[in-house]
């Protein structure tokens, strides 16, 4: 047993359904599975009913959260075609401007370049303007007074954003990247000077097409699972790839056994583990982990340090992961089976232990919201 004590991991990239779908899953038991899977900070998108896409909805949605969640929690806003814009007042609350611009599930997806184009520059406006308003301090540390525009956009797409937020100067941020196309057009974009980062979630590193079939419903997420080529350019690409995140996409077996399944699997309690598997089997380094899901997610989107704050994992503790170990209310894994390295034994959150390795401890409402306090 060898326990290593690692800072709490920020998952930027997850889905708590709340509002609108809490039978996949909610603030608690998102935020609690997070804590189970040694994540103290998530930041949750706007693919909501309602989505998060005007300062009411944004309240009603940052009520809830205060409410019930047990590590802290960071709110995308999300743009809408029928409220153009109607975020802005809020942005500086939110962690980032997130734009579906590819299929997805729900309703969020924006294809049409001249809505494209306007959400890039009015984003770009409202920073502009928050940071020449000397008279209150940023929220923000330090280099943008805004987070980012978080964009899911394959193939074509990607360009297009790339360029848009060249044009305007304004932070992009790539989710979920799956293409060996995609990931060679960000390094070059990285090289010119584009201000762009990127994320890759563990089972577009850890899962391929090869995998499809075997995992039917629960193997299928947007982007689908890419070919062993695509999963291979994602790891020769490490060095220019900021940031892991799950893209936490929770929903009953009950909905993926439907003809029509919706695209999305969970993923917050078991990144950990099948990243200490992957430093077991020599693929990665710790740092390579701390970089990635705490240093580069708190830089990227202005994040404050969580103080006292820490993981103890038993990266000695081998097991198999499997559906009964879940907490998300969703109660399945597109891993299960599959053996790891690396057991949480404890969460420590602000110098509270809010999980003992098998409990979560901390009482609903105890993590914080972040970017609020403006
Ligand atoms: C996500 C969901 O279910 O909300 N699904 C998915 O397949 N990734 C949506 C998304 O992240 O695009
Ligand atoms: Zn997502």
């Amino acid at each position: 047993m060898t326990t290593v004590r690692l800072p709490g991991l920020i998952d930027a990239h997850v889905h708590l359904r709340e509002p609108g779908y809490t039978h996949k899953e909610d603030f608690y038991t998102g935020t609690a599975a997070a804590l189970a899977g040694g994540v103290t900070a998530v930041l949750d998108m706007p693919n909501t009913i309602p989505p998060t896409d005007t300062p009411a909805r944004f309240a009603e949605k940052a009520a809830l959260a205060a409410a019930k969640a047990v590590c802290d929690v960071g709110l995308f806003v999300g743009a809408t075609t029928d409220q153009l814009d109607a975020y802005l007042p809020i942005a500086q609350r939110a962690c980032g401007l997130k734009i579906y611009v590819s299929e997805t599930f729900g309703s969020l997806r924006i294809e049409d370049l001249g809505l494209l184009h306007r959400f890039f520059r009015t984003w770009g406006e409202k920073a502009a303007e928050i940071a020449s308003d000397t008279t209150h301090s940023p929220l923000r540390t330090p280099h943008s007074a805004l987070g980012p525009v978080a964009v899911h956009a394959e193939e074509l797409m990607l360009p297009v954003c790339l360029n848009l937020s060249h044009l305007y100067g304004v932070p992009l941020h790539v989710v979920h990247v799956t293409r060996r196309s995609e990931i060679e057009l960000i390094r070059r974009a990285k090289e010119q000077g584009y201000p762009v980062t990127c994320e890759v979630t563990p089972h577009h590193l850890f899962l391929s097409s090869d995998d499809a079939a075997r995992l039917g419903a629960r193997g299928d997420m947007r982007p689908k699972l890419a070919s062993p080529d695509d999963v291979a350019a994602m790891w020769e690409n490490l060095a220019i790839v900021d940031i892991f995140a799950t893209d936490h996409a929770p929903h009953t077996l009950a909905e993926k056994a439907q003809a029509t399944p919706p695209p999305g699997v969970p993923g917050v309690e078991t990144m950990l583990p099948l990243l200490l598997t992957a430093v077991h089997d020599g693929r990665l380094e710790l740092d390579d982990i701390l970089r990635r899901c705490v240093e580069n997610p708190r830089r990227i989107y202005g994040l404050p340090a969580q103080p006292d704050t820490f993981v103890d994992v038993d990266v000695d503790a081998r097991y198999e992961l499997s559906d009964a170990g879940q907490l998300t209310k969703a109660g399945w894994t597109p891993f299960a089976g599959q053996s790891v390295y690396g057991k949480v034994e404890k969460v420590t959150l602000r110098g509270r232990t809010v999980y003992d390795g098998h409990r979560i401890l901390a009482e609903p409402g105890s993590g914080q919201l972040l970017f609020q306090s403006v």
